[in-house]
């Protein structure tokens, strides 16, 4: 049988397999409400603008949501035959109300209007990704709020490098977060233009009104350059950078999480309700989610590159091969969904074990830096010969196999003769954190004021 929508010029129907390779209905079927949305703005303009007449444009508007409802419901019966969303919807529609379903696609084209679905999907998914990383702020804050004051080792190379305070190590994922939520907020506010309207490629001669369609689906402004707006797929580019980049951030406190559950860190202990067991070996408790994370993370990097790779070569205006940006972006936007909802409930049910995190914080001569600041300080010595004393203090120490504060006055004013009974006030881990008062600073009187910021700001 020849097409239904092109059977004018085509007398004979597809092979199965050109069939197989050309449908998008199996995946861009999750647009319909979109797709409709954009229907029933486009037959109001219609009538708005005398295209069709008031009746017509009524039983299209009401057809839609019957469609819509059927869709819902899971009776509506798709067709690959009908290729995509666009074609099984108004096949649909035709047998609904007949005549005037004919007149729907007057003065717009399919590429218009998947790249207007297609829009309305994504501002979507960046909304919801914003809900997502804001909730897991929150997780995030909580977790910084309870444990503002208590030390840990901070790390460079993950070799100890100077104490730390939970809260702050908790508010640093905070601001990345911050900054990951406001990409995803200026993509937005960039891709709010409505290419319905820009039809084919060419725009049309009919008399329709762009303003009111862009207005009607939430759009900021209608596109102002036809070919532009149906080829343009920078949105869904930007989406999945931005997804990239925050996925990025969850892979790292993933790794952490991982490294920290542990039984050589053992910072923190994960909730039975986000973790799994071993089917042989009884002790075992695991963080699969967050190594799933860890993982799916790999999969929105590649639908990044993916898509770049689709549209690099593609001349003006639509090619086909733009249909293969939708599943990329639906597997993205899927998992990262998941991801943040996921590290959102680990973060917010895991409990830190404040004892070994303080132990820890004290090992690997984690207060050299105080040591040499205090020699700066008291002693007025030059930094460069102040490091010089520490690192000899910290050798000696390493030999005895003792921590700096272990050391005896005496075994000090070896190494340099200046040293006093004071220099032991600076070589606690409270001590240390406490000192670090500087803007941002790792000081529990810091981390509080970061903690206040962000409660206002996410209030
Ligand atoms: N299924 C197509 C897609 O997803 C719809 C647009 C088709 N346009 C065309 N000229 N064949 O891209």
């Amino acid at each position: 049988t020849s097409n239904q929508m092109w059977g004018g010029r085509f007398s004979a129907g597809v092979d199965a397999i050109m069939e197989a390779i050309n449908a998008s209905i199996g995946f861009d079927q999750r647009m319909a409400a979109e797709d409709i949305a954009g229907s029933r703005a486009h037959a109001a303009m219609l009538a708005a603008t005398g295209i069709v007449s008031d009746s017509d444009a009524e039983a299209m508007r009401e057809g839609l949501l019957t469609v819509l409802s059927e869709i819902e419901a899971g009776t509506f019966e798709f067709s690959t035959q009908l290729e995509d969303i666009h074609m099984n919807v108004e096949s649909r529609l035709k047998a609904l109300i007949g005549e005037p379903a004919g007149r729907l696609h007057t003065g717009r084209s399919r590429n218009d209007q998947v790249a207007t679905d297609f829009k309305l999907w994504v501002r979507g998914q960046m909304d919801a990704a914003i809900a997502g990383i804001r909730a897991l702020q929150l997780a995030f804050l909580g977790q910084a709020e309870a444990g503002a004051d208590w030390v840990m080792p901070g790390f460079t190379h993950l070799q100890t490098a100077q104490p730390v305070t939970w809260g702050h190590h908790m508010m640093a994922y905070v601001e990345m977060l911050g900054r990951d939520a406001s990409r995803f907020e200026d993509a937005r506010r960039r891709m709010n233009e409505s290419p319905l309207g820009a039809a084919a490629l060419a725009g049309t001669s009919f008399p329709i009104d762009r303003e009111m369609t862009a207005r009607e689906l939430g759009f900021d402004r209608p596109a102002s350059n036809s070919l532009d707006a149906v080829s343009d797929r920078d949105f869904a580019l930007e989406f999945l950078s931005c997804a990239s980049i925050c996925a990025m951030h969850l892979s790292r406190f993933a790794e952490e999480l991982v490294i920290w559950s542990s039984a050589q860190f053992r910072f923190v202990q994960l909730s039975d309700s986000f973790s799994t067991g071993s089917s042989i070996m009884p002790q075992k408790k695991n963080p699969d989610a967050a190594e799933l994370i860890r993982a799916k993370i790999g999969r929105i990097f590649g639908a990044n590159v993916a898509l770049m790779m689709v549209m690099k070569g593609l001349p003006l205006a639509y090619s086909k091969d733009m249909q293969e940006d939708k599943e990329q972006v639906f597997d993205a936007a899927d998992n990262l969904m998941l991801a943040l909802a996921a590290m959102e409930g680990m973060v917010r049910d895991m409990s830190a074990n404040r004892e070994s995190l303080a132990g820890a914080a004290g090992s690997g001569f984690s207060t050299a830096t105080d040591l040499a600041d205090w020699c700066v300080r008291v002693l007025n010595m030059p930094f460069r010969d102040a490091h010089h004393v520490t690192g000899s203090l910290v050798a000696m120490a390493e030999a005895k196999g003792c921590d700096l504060p272990d050391l005896s006055l005496e075994e000090m004013q070896s190494v340099n003769a200046a040293i006093t009974e004071d220099v032991f006030s600076v070589l606690t881990v409270e001590a240390s954190v406490a000192s670090r008062t500087s803007y941002g600073g790792t000081a529990p009187s810091e981390v509080h004021k970061q903690v206040a910021r962000w409660k206002d700001a996410l209030a």
